[in-house]
């Protein structure tokens, strides 16, 4: 793997201990993945942020890279923690907890990552541009990226994405590469174009092509359907990269006349929502997976005004961006009467084992890790249909 003069220098230590840290990963990554060279990125999103994910052990990593003065230096946000943090009391979140999680959140602060702590910073706080390279962690983001934008990153981890962080470049492999960003297979899908049809086509393209690269037919994906389908196929699979005709801006670069279609009907989408629903009652119902966007939180106000919350046992957690809750405040005030308008934690990241058994959410990337992340069962529905027991 070709290193310039100056990167050989940083692998050296000729910059420091926590820069020669990150070139070691960097160029380890790069070898194991056949990288030619480092290309310069513009900007990074980290996961590892919650102390629920990260533990004490991550906790430890990050105060040594502090401590060897790490410092970001290309723009950089930071994935949803462990609780609001403010709020976290609403979230049954214990005072030990959160002591650790306000620690994490300042070490990445003094590393000079924007804590906004969102996993949809794509909507306001880092907004890539087409062609842009970049190094971002959270699977259901650096899809959305990838894809909707045409921005490049592979599916980074969240030392890989800090690392890059550091060093404002990363391996130059994969996604990067043009020849790489190819379309695997043809979706053909038929579905009502509802944004909870998006998040179930995403289940059902999830598990049936893993880790392939689908190109879409038939769909007319918005932000918000965009948002939600690549969470659910980068859940239910490992898709970092989709195309939509007509739609995303790589699609009109690639011949997709030979390869196999895979059809997306009916039995398909029952099986998917079928997979992810594996409770009778709930104790929460959890929205906002990805975080809310602007309109979802409109649409979702203007469905709730005027309403009353009946059933009192079931709590209800809206997750969104600091940024948007702020800017919402009237959809907030009319949330706040059936539960918390949560900003910059989310359900799966939460330690919400501790509290609750079972939970109700209409996203697919979330009813994928509430099992496995949260010991969870879980009823996956639309909007409409899930307050219905509460409502
Ligand atoms: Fe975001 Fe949490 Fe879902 S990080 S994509 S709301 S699991």
């Amino acid at each position: 793997m070709y290193l310039s003069k100056e990167e050989e220098g940083t692998l050296a230590g000729e910059e420091g201990e926590s820069r020669r840290k990150a070139m070691e990963l960097v160029v380890a990554l790069g070898k194991i993945y056949g990288a030619e060279d480092l290309i310069e990125i513009t900007s990074a999103h980290l996961s590892g942020a919650s102390y629920k994910t990260i533990g004490d052990g991550g906790l430890k990593y990050l105060e040594d890279m502090v401590k060897g003065k790490a410092e970001i230096s290309v723009p950089s946000t930071l994935n949803p923690v462990g609780m609001d943090r403010e709020r976290w009391k609403e979230m049954h979140i214990s005072p030990a907890f959160a002591e650790k999680q306000l620690k994490i959140i300042e070490l990445y602060k003094e590393m000079g990552v924007q804590a906004t702590c969102s996993c949809t910073p794509y909507l306001g706080d880092n907004v890539p541009s087409l062609g842009d390279h970049v190094a971002w962690a959270e699977s259901s983001a650096l899809s959305f990226v990838n894809s909707y934008i045409g921005a490049r990153t592979n599916r980074e981890g969240g030392p890989g994405a800090l690392a890059a962080a550091i060093l404002g470049k990363t391996a130059n492999y994969g996604l990067h590469i043009d020849e790489n960003r190819r379309p695997t297979a043809v979706i053909d899908a038929e579905i009502d174009g509802s944004v909870f049809s998006y998040s179930m086509l995403g289940q059902a393209v999830g598990m049936a092509i893993g880790g392939g690269i689908p190109y879409f037919r038939n769909v007319n994906p918005t932000v918000d359907d965009a948002k939600t389908m690549s969470a659910a196929m980068a859940a239910a699979g490992s898709v970092a990269l989709y195309h939509v005709e007509g739609v995303t801006p790589e699609a009109g670069n690639f011949d997709v006349s030979g390869l196999e279609t895979i059809s997306i009907g009916k039995k398909e989408l029952k099986d998917a929502y079928d997979k992810l629903n594996t409770a009778e009652d709930v104790q929460l119902i959890a929205l906002g997976c990805p975080h809310l966007s602007k309109k979802e939180m409109r649409d979702i106000a203007s469905f709730l005004k005027g309403k009353k919350k009946k059933n009192k046992d079931v709590e209800i957690w809206f997750c969104t961006s600091s940024k948007i809750r702020e800017e919402c405040a009237e959809e907030v005030r009319i949330m706040e009467e059936f539960g918390p308008v949560l900003a910059d934690t989310c359900m799966v990241v939460a330690p919400i084992e501790g509290t609750f058994k079972r939970t109700g959410t209409n996203s697919a990337k979330a009813g994928n890790y509430l099992p496995t992340l949260c010991s969870q069962n879980v009823i996956c529905r639309d909007l409409t249909k899930l307050m219905e027991v509460v409502l």
